[in-house]
């Protein structure tokens, strides 16, 4: 699939469910988060019929994300039946790991090639205060089953909100000394709750983590679908990752589209272009329907973002982060 702009669009983001089992200050309000009721969300048989026309048409990763994905029950059976679909080379999974423990052999034998768990902290204090939950020793024990096991290429995402000793970034950046896991540190955007923070500026962090763990080297051997840019440590395992939208724009490699659990495919993360497949999957459409829909919808993907005007940014799109899904 080729949209306007001539880019190659191989990937789908998938969100699975709106709901989350924690608050993360950037993405939830504390309270008054109204979930949207389960006959909204799409069904599986819904989401495999769209991601088999995607397919048709040259989707070869998925990506399943929320809200938090484990939440919505019976999820690696969706992941499976997903993952068989011919032309799908890839299913990855973005989780906050606070169920990873429990699930994670179910993921795996699903055929889930890498999971990356999004946890911004080792501090159990400094956990509360961004996740507004007590749930920092559950990830743990997730995060050590996904390393012990090993059946899964390991990420972790890690959103810097408040100092860099204050948030112990450098304890972060030390799972890919420790580990055979990559830690990729993301410029907060302006999406949502993400409006009311500032972004710590990619130059920044790598400044102080250099003079922490020494020279970074580009590299770009990573196997990943994203726009994060990655380095090698010395002495580290896993590499470190930086993914900055807002001070290294990446918009013209854009590879991807997305589907909220409600069934709109949503061309930018940014704006809220595209199309209500559900109307169409409910309404009795034919694949013929879906594959116009889409097509005409991925002519008129943006070109880009504009997160540098933040109203212009506020008048364009009415979900929040855990709707849409990252
Ligand atoms: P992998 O590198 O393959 O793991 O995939 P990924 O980076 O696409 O996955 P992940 O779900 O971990 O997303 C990482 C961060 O990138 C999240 O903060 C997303 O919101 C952000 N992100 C993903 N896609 C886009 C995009 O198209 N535009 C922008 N600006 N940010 C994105
Ligand atoms: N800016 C950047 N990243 C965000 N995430 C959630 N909200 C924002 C934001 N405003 C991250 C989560 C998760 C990933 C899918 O998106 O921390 O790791
Ligand atoms: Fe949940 Fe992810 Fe939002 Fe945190 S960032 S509240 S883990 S959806």
């Amino acid at each position: 699939m080729i949209d306007g702009y001539g880019r190659t669009i191989d990937y789908v983001r998938i969100s699975v469910t709106d709901r989350c089992n924690l608050r993360c200050v950037y993405c939830m309000p504390e309270e008054g988060v109204c979930s949207i009721s389960h006959e909204e969300i799409l069904r599986f048989g819904e989401i495999e019929r769209v991601c088999q026309i995607l397919a048709e048409n040259g989707i070869q990763k998925i990506k399943l994300t929320g809200g938090e994905p484990l939440v919505r029950r019976r999820l690696p059976e969706l992941a499976a039946a997903l993952k068989q679909i011919p032309g799908i080379k890839s299913l990855t999974i973005t989780t906050n790991g606070v169920l990873l423990e429990e699930m994670y052999d179910a993921l795996a034998e699903a055929g889930v090639d890498s999971v990356t768990i999004s946890l911004d902290t080792l501090d159990a204090s400094v956990y509360r205060q961004l996740t507004r939950r007590d749930e920092i020793e559950a990830v743990r024990r997730g995060l050590r089953t996904a390393i012990q096991k090993g059946r899964m290429q390991i990420k972790i995402n890690c959103v810097p909100v408040l100092g860099i000793e204050e948030q112990k970034l450098l304890e972060v950046a030390e799972l890919a000394k420790n580990h055979n896991v990559h830690v990729r540190f993301i410029e907060m955007m302006p999406i949502g709750m993400g409006t009311q923070f500032a972004f710590v500026k990619e130059d920044a962090l790598k400044h102080a983590l250099e003079e922490a763990f020494g020279i970074f080297t580009p590299c770009g051997d990573v196997a990943g679908n994203g726009p994060c840019h990655y380095f090698a440590v010395p002495g580290f395992q896993g590499r470190i990752g930086f993914i900055s939208a807002v001070s290294h724009k990446f918009c013209s490699e854009c590879n991807r589209i997305r589907l909220t659990s409600e069934g709109f495919l949503k061309t930018c993360l940014q704006y809220d272009n595209g199309v209500e497949l559900k109307t169409i999957l409910r309404g009795g459409g034919t694949d013929e329907d879906l594959r116009r829909a889409i097509g005409q919808a991925l002519a008129e993907k943006p070109k880009g973002h504009s997160f540098e005007k933040k109203t212009e940014f506020t008048d364009r799109e009415h979900r929040g982060m855990s709707q849409i899904g990252g």
